[in-house]
């Protein structure tokens, strides 16, 4: 098998065929002065497995079509076997038609994917792993919350509470309690569909003096999370730590968490940031290995 680590996703592209004791192929990619994606693959991959890594976060678009263009490369260059690895799968909030008329934008990133004919798909906590049955080939949605859990382990937790700022994130909290140890709960979390504004309360949690680290898909203006740091510190939790897979950090979302009351905040590499400390390399690479690629 060889690796090759799309332009948003080089140093865990890299670490992955490190660990897999793959050859890593080097691209050649640069953006055009009027923002079109170029890309040559510097290797020859003719007659092989490739897994094929990047990421599409911010900016989402520009990731999506390096991630497309890098496919159809590749499989017209002769590659035998192709899984796309996207760590971080943007539009897969936009799962419903939420709103009449809406665009359901996951179902159309899907069939672009499918269209390319794709052998394999891996993600990395998905919004909603529903999505993924729209997919014809095989299609894994690994959960990166046990690797974040074990890294809040260091942290010296005192009575420790995982929590999810909704109730739809609460598979993550649980998940979160049989690593951290300690009871897990969830905030009830309702946002306006049309400004986007958030409204959230406690019921019937007990924090006070308790560590609390809250585990989330994603922060991305770090609303949810500063409102849930901010309850949690109101009601006497004693640290509050703000854990995620994918820390998009958009709009000053790190300044917000912390001004809320959040000590730190733990993201994976599944997108590349200033707080992407925990890296889901290993669970890649053993997926990888379990599909025998
Ligand atoms: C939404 O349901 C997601 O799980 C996250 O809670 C949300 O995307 C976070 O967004 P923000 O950081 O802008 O509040």
């Amino acid at each position: 098998m060889k690796v090759i680590p799309g332009p948003a996703s080089q140093k865990l592209g890299r670490q992955v065929a490190e660990l897999l004791e793959a050859e890593a192929v080097h691209l050649a990619f640069k953006r055009f002065p009027d923002g079109e994606s170029y890309i040559r693959l510097k290797a020859d991959i003719k007659g092989e497995e490739v897994a094929l890594i990047q990421t599409t976060s911010p900016p989402q678009d520009t990731h999506l079509m390096q991630l497309l263009i890098m496919i159809d490369a590749a499989k017209d260059l002769g590659a035998r076997k192709i899984v796309a690895v996207v760590p971080y799968l943007a539009y897969a909030r936009q799962d419903k038609r939420f709103l009449d008329g809406e665009a359901v934008s996951i179902e159309t990133i899907i069939k672009l994917l499918q269209a390319l004919r794709i052998d394999g798909f891996l993600t990395v906590n998905t919004h909603e792993e529903d999505v993924l049955e729209k997919f014809e080939v095989s299609a894994e949605n690994l959960s990166a919350i046990p690797i974040l859990a074990q890294h809040l382990m260091k942290k010296d937790l005192k009575e420790p509470f995982a929590l999810a700022p909704d109730q739809g994130a609460s598979g993550l909290a649980k998940e979160a309690a049989k690593v951290l140890g300690g009871d897990y709960g969830w905030l009830r979390k309702e946002r306006d569909r049309l400004t986007g504004e958030i409204s959230m309360e406690k019921k019937g949690l007990e924090v006070e003096g308790r560590d609390v680290v809250i585990f989330d898909d994603i922060i991305s203006t770090g609303g949810t999370m500063a409102t849930a740091s901010q309850i949690l510190k109101k009601q006497g939790a004693r640290r509050v730590f703000a854990a995620c897979v994918h820390p998009l950090l958009v709009e000053g979302a790190k300044d917000r968490i912390l001004r809320a009351g959040a000590e730190q905040i733990i993201g994976t590499d599944c997108v590349p940031s200033p707080v992407s400390v925990v890296s889901v390399a290993p669970l890649v690479v053993e997926a990888l290995a379990q599909r025998g690629s």
